[in-house]
């Protein structure tokens, strides 16, 4: 037999079908396995059939099109016909924060499992990939040994996925590592056959370990780059007091290799489906394993970054000379990153309705997140282009770095706002080029030009303008 033959290799089901599940599910039909995924969504299991993501991401489209075409991949929404069909079965329904508290809502998890285990009559192996609590992993081991006819032989196994929005693909096709929580050598064998077409190409480091350990490892890491968001953030914090510029400070602490550039990049601090939650949760479960002290810095880091909002607020309010009510404020960007449609726990999304919350004419837009924020915060104002969100508006907040941003005409679109201040909180934009198009440019960590003397609105100027001329 051949490497990679079909023939030895498993069937795989995936269980729920949002950013991880769907993009697992295709990116493992497309590494030759037979694939059938299941969601209880009915309309989202009809779109992805028909070849329709339901959500924006780049390069799913084509491969989901691809894998349906080749026959490799099917959508369900019977976990009769899965249980049947796989020999492994990926879970990657989603772990949201509790709606009453800190911690990880692990309600649909355990709705999977209770509507999988009935299935399960022969050897399988169930394989975690949500974001789950430490000991979640141990916890399902044991219900699925009562609960399906199998027993014992419904194995389980903890594979957590690091995989980022707008790079989805790439991370599962081409991940850093791979990391495997097991009980047993045949668990281990499965994944690493499952694996192979990964590890046999791109020599992608495997990491067997325990289940704990392998739970821990994806909080961790999300913990880890919450911090280094929220340093640099705090840095930012400091540098506004002695007016110092925090992108000067990043640059230089980058260039040191032991520090690194990444996700050093300060602003209106993080957001998403991921981080914001699990470093709540993350806490929560210290704190019920009687080690709440060894993170109680993650509540800080939590903290610095949603101060960060009501930081590009009080530059906004100061921008327009104290009071946002009645004032009329552009917002470039809904979603939490960009190349991203998601606007959960968007830091854009937020200032936005803090904004409005002042009694702002706020107008939002979004190349790609407009549907979904329109949805979320109805009452915010929608304009179909950043010109047209800006022409009029006394402030213009730029609050997610997408391109279209960024590759904006300055001098072309102050001639649209009444009042050309902008502030970058992400800071993405070129800050000579728009001081040079006539822009008073502010950006959290960056010293503030004098508020006092910063431009009246056009309309002001044109009435003093002809008060004069009458005089
Ligand atoms: C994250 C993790 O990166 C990924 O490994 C995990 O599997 C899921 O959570 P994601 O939520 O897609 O991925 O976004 P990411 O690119 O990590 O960005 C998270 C947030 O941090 C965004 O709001 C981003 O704007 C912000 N960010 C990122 C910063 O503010 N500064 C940075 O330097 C980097």
């Amino acid at each position: 037999m051949t490497r990679n033959s079909p023939t030895t290799r498993p069937r795989l089901t995936v269980i729920g079908t949002g950013y991880l599940g769907a993009t697992h599910a295709v990116c493992m039909a497309e590494l030759g396995f037979e694939v059938m995924a299941v969601d209880v969504d009915t309309t989202k299991i009809e779109r992805l059939a028909r070849g329709e993501t339901p959500f924006y991401e780049p390069g799913l489209d084509e491969l989901l099109r691809r894998n349906l075409a080749a026959g490799r991949l099917r959508f369900t929404t019977s976990f009769a016909e899965v249980a049947d069909f796989g020999e492994v079965h990926f879970l990657c329904v989603g772990t949201p924060q509790r709606p009453d508290g800190r911690g990880a809502d692990l309600r649909y998890l355990h709705s999977a499992v209770s509507s999988l285990a009935p299935h399960l009559r022969r050897r399988c192996l169930v394989v975690g990939k949500s974001t789950v609590p430490v000991g979640t992993a141990a916890d399902l081991a044991a219900r699925l040994a009562a609960e399906a006819p199998a027993g014992a032989s419904a194995e389980v196994a903890w594979n957590p996925e690091f995989l980022r929005e707008g790079f989805a693909v790439e991370d599962t096709l081409r991940p850093d590592r791979l990391v495997i929580g097991v009980a047993s050598p045949a668990a281990e064998a499965k994944l690493r056959a499952v694996y192979e077409p990964i590890t046999g190409q791109h020599g992608t480091p495997l990491i067997v370990t325990d289940f704990a350990t392998a739970e821990l490892v994806k909080v961790a890491a999300n913990a880890f780059l919450a911090t280094k968001i929220s340093y640099i953030n705090a840095m930012s914090e400091v540098c506004e007091a002695v007016d110092a510029d925090v992108t000067t400070l990043a640059q230089a602490l980058s260039l040191d290799a032991r520090i690194g550039g990444k996700f050093l990049r300060p602003g209106v601090g993080f957001g998403g489906g991921c981080l914001p939650k699990d470093i709540r949760a993350f806490q929560a479960r210290a704190e019920e394993l009687g080690v709440g002290a060894s993170l109680g810095f993650l509540r800080q880091v939590d903290e610095i970054n949603l101060r960060r909002r009501q930081r590009v607020v009080t530059l906004a309010r100061k921008a327009v000379g104290g009071s946002l009510a009645g004032r009329r404020v552009a917002v470039l960007g809904a979603a939490f990153k960009p190349n991203s449609d998601d606007v959960r726990d968007s830091p854009a999304l937020a200032v936005a309705e803090l904004i409005a919350a002042e009694g702002a004419d706020v107008v939002v837009y979004d190349p790609m997140a407009m549907e979904n924020a329109a949805r979320v915060r109805p009452e915010l104002g929608y304009a179909p282009s950043a010109a047209e969100a800006i022409t009029g508006a006394e402030v213009t907040v730029l609050l997610t770095e997408w391109a279209e941003f960024t590759e904006l005409d300055p001098a072309a679109i102050a001639e649209r706002a009444a009042t050309s201040t902008v502030i970058d909180a992400r800071h993405a934009l070129d800050r000579d080029r728009w001081q040079r198009a006539g822009w008073t440019y502010l950006a959290p960590g960056r010293p503030v030009p004098d508020l006092a003397r910063l431009p009246r609105p056009r309309s002001e100027r044109l009435a003093m303008a002809t008060a004069r001329g009458v005089s």
